[in-house]
């Protein structure tokens, strides 16, 4: 695999205007999923040019490597540009691993072992983009829950971006986007669709039955009734202003009663910006 890419990105570099080896995506790639938890497959090379090149110009620097040298040295600010600039739609199954182990350890099986526990339970992914987030979601309900039919479960999965909202409804993905899953899960949760070149994976209705998409900008009135028990709202608001957060999640906690959980992305925090939830994790938040 290697080799090939390496001969195309040699042959590509005279119309490039920054030299980009293979050395340079690899430990790019190494430093994305250290920082984000996002794999970026051999298909993604060419986002991280694009994106990481506006990077070089915005700094006025030579090259990659320079850049790579600059993170390398501990530049908490460009680091956090960095991740920025390459996910800006980026997502992946299970991404942040602890909070889809916290969801199923901390919250749905605790209800399945106590009988007089409520049935009820409304899930918000609430920057869903391509659907990764909110299918992972289902797919731990589904697990945690053997009767989960017999539950009223609902996950509401919405994003700004309808482009994007449409791929997460049509559940299709490529092989790279599910690779690492597991086969238990892949068999349980995915049918195979073979076409002349490709092989896609489409999520099963049954888990997919379990979300509803809609469209949302945060930034907008939130239309739901609630309570809801858990929001995931990751690697969105790093995009937003102190005050917009402020007021994003004075609006969600409305949403939400005493207990229930608020889950964010890697680099986000509530410190200093909303007081209506106490740490208890890893950038996992509980409603006080
Ligand atoms: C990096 S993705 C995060 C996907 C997923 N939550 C995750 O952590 O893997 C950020 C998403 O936020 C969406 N987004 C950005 N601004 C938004 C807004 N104002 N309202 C709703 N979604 C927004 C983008 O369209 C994009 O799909």
């Amino acid at each position: 695999m290697g080799n090939p890419m390496t001969a195309s990105t040699a042959a590509g570099e005279k119309s490039r205007e920054f030299e980009f080896g293979e050395h340079d995506f690899n430990e790019l790639r190494t430093l994305v999923k250290k920082e984000t938890g996002i794999s970026l497959s051999d298909a993604k090379r060419e986002l991280v040019y694009g994106r990481v090149s506006r990077r070089l110009r915005a700094l006025g620097l030579d090259g990659f490597r320079t850049y790579r040298q600059l993170l390398a040295q501990g530049d908490q600010k460009e680091m956090v540009e960095f991740c920025n600039a390459i996910t800006t739609n980026l997502t992946s199954y299970f991404r942040e691993e602890h909070h889809f182990d916290y969801l199923r350890d901390r919250f749905l099986l605790p209800r399945v072992a106590d009988a007089r526990a409520s049935r009820r339970i409304r899930i918000w992914s609430s920057a869903c983009s391509t659907g990764e987030e909110p299918y992972s979601i289902a797919m731990t309900v589904c697990e945690a829950i053997p009767d989960w039919r017999k539950w009223d479960i609902k996950i509401l999965a919405t994003d700004l971006d309808s482009e994007v909202l449409a791929r997460a409804e049509s559940g299709v993905y490529a092989a790279d986007r599910v690779r690492g899953m597991g086969a238990r899960r892949m068999a349980a949760h995915f049918t195979e669709r073979r076409q002349a070149e490709s092989t896609s994976y489409q999520v099963k209705p049954e888990v997919a039955s379990l979300i509803t998409f809609k469209q949302l900008n945060l930034m907008h009135r939130l239309p739901m009734a609630g309570p809801l028990d858990v929001i995931f709202c990751r690697n969105v608001v790093i995009y937003f202003d102190k005050d917009t957060q402020r007021d994003l999640f004075g609006r969600m906690s409305k949403l939400q009663q005493p207990g229930a959980l608020l889950m964010l992305g890697h680099s986000e925090s509530l410190f200093k910006v909303c007081d209506d939830y106490a740490l208890i994790g890893k950038t996992i938040y509980r409603r006080s």
